[in-house]
């Protein structure tokens, strides 16, 4: 682990001394009041795990079965658009490091670097796509058959986010894909020089000016123009039948991530998805949504049989994995946790975070006295 940083709030704090403020506002923020944000890390620290005592442990075991396969932690590195800002070739440092733990890496829709390149730059990881469904469904089809030539199997389709959230720190700060020049964000940029080097200037150098890698070639650059716009915006009216379609289309793993109440995850289950992630999009997107471990358990009791749960949102230190694991998701997906490694340390700091995450996962196993983490399953204290 990197000298001194001994937690998630430590590599959060390198994370925003290194990246623009515009950046790590993106990030680290939520929406509108922050309300969910909020409120997901209260639901979280309300929840306490049942301590047993003379029930000691040398080695526990983290592994999980999810789907068909053994992993070897019950952690997914969470669909995340941009990481390529936060270092450079950021999403495949992201999939080696999930590589390095034998867990699935997300490549979002909006990542900075194409699922190709990604494939290539982390051979071995295993790759999942995550999808936003565009208004141009030629174009979404596309993606999906790209995504099958590089051997993903795991299509993650995002139901939460029917629309741009109102982020107001992202107008205030400039921050905005393709970049605007403003005198505010270019003095934001030049206050971190580290960043400019290592991340911005080396793509200028090499592949050009950063954008949201798999929108056709005519569009990165344009993303502004009408018919451009238009296409590759995110399809406000998607629904169940837009799900079917999915489901017919794509013949491997089909997971809804963004699912808060029995009522969908009931209709994920009747539409035929394997898997659900009980999600607030890291309070990202609605702010009135609930926080993911206030309706878990009844999803779980619902669906529990029939599907795979997995859930995300919150999770900073290893505790909070288990937490969710306690109320019953089979897996926990990260987000920022290894954007904040990514910033501190590169490939390595992902690594690290992941490692710490490990740790304080297996400490705390310990006190609670379980040795396999499958078997945490009803161990919270509500
Ligand atoms: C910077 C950032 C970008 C994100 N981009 C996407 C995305 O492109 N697609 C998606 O489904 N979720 C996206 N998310 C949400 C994450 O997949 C995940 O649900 C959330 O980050 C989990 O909360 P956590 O960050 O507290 O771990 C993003 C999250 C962050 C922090």
């Amino acid at each position: 682990m990197a000298a001194g940083l001994l937690n998630g709030d430590d590599y959060r704090a390198v994370a925003r001394k290194r990246l623009p403020k515009g950046l790590f506002e993106y990030i680290d923020r939520g929406t509108e009041a922050e309300l969910a944000l909020a409120d997901i890390r209260q639901s979280l620290d309300r929840i306490k795990l049942q301590q047993a005592v003379l029930a000691g442990h040398d080695n526990v075991d983290l592994s999980v079965s999810l789907f068909d396969r053994k992993y070897s932690c019950p952690l997914i590195i969470a669909p995340t658009a941009l990481a390529g800002l936060v270092s450079h070739d950021g999403e495949a440092k992201l999939a080696r490091a999930a590589g390095t733990f034998g867990i699935p890496f997300c490549v979002s829709t909006q990542s900075v670097m194409t699922i190709e390149d990604i494939r290539k730059g982390a051979p071995d990881a295993e790759l999942w796509l995550q999808l936003y469904v565009w208004q141009n469904r030629a174009l979404t089809w596309n993606l999906l058959d790209r995504a099958q030539g590089c051997n993903a199997e795991t299509l993650i389709v995002t139901v939460d986010t029917p629309q741009g959230p109102k982020r107001d720190y992202n107008q205030r700060n400039g921050f905005a894909i393709p970049f605007v020049p403003t005198v505010r964000g270019i003095s934001d940029v030049l206050r971190h020089p580290g960043w400019l080097c290592s991340v911005m200037l080396r793509y200028l150098m090499t592949t050009g000016m950063p954008s949201y890698a798999h929108y056709p070639p005519e569009y990165r650059t344009a993303i502004t123009s009408q018919t451009a716009a238009h296409d590759i915006k995110i399809e406000k009216t998607l629904s169940w039948d837009d799900i079917a379609e999915i489901r017919d289309r794509w013949q491997g793993r089909l997971i809804l991530k963004g699912i808060l109440s029995t009522v969908d995850a009931e209709r994920a289950a009747q539409i035929g998805a394997d898997g659900i992630v009980v999600s607030a999009h890291g309070g990202r997107n609605f702010d009135l949504a609930p926080a993911p471990a206030t309706v878990l358990p009844e999803i779980v009791a619902k669906v529990g049989g029939r599907l795979e749960i997995m859930a995300d949102s919150g999770v900073r230190r290893g505790s909070d994995v288990l937490k969710y694991l306690a109320l019953g998701s089979r897996s926990v997906l990260i987000g920022r946790l290894p954007l904040y490694g990514l910033a501190a340390g590169g490939e390595q700091g992902a690594i690290d975070v992941l490692a710490m995450l490990v740790e304080e996962m297996q400490s705390n196993m310990i006190f609670a006295g379980i040795g396999r983490v499958e078997e945490f399953k009803g161990n919270a204290i509500v």
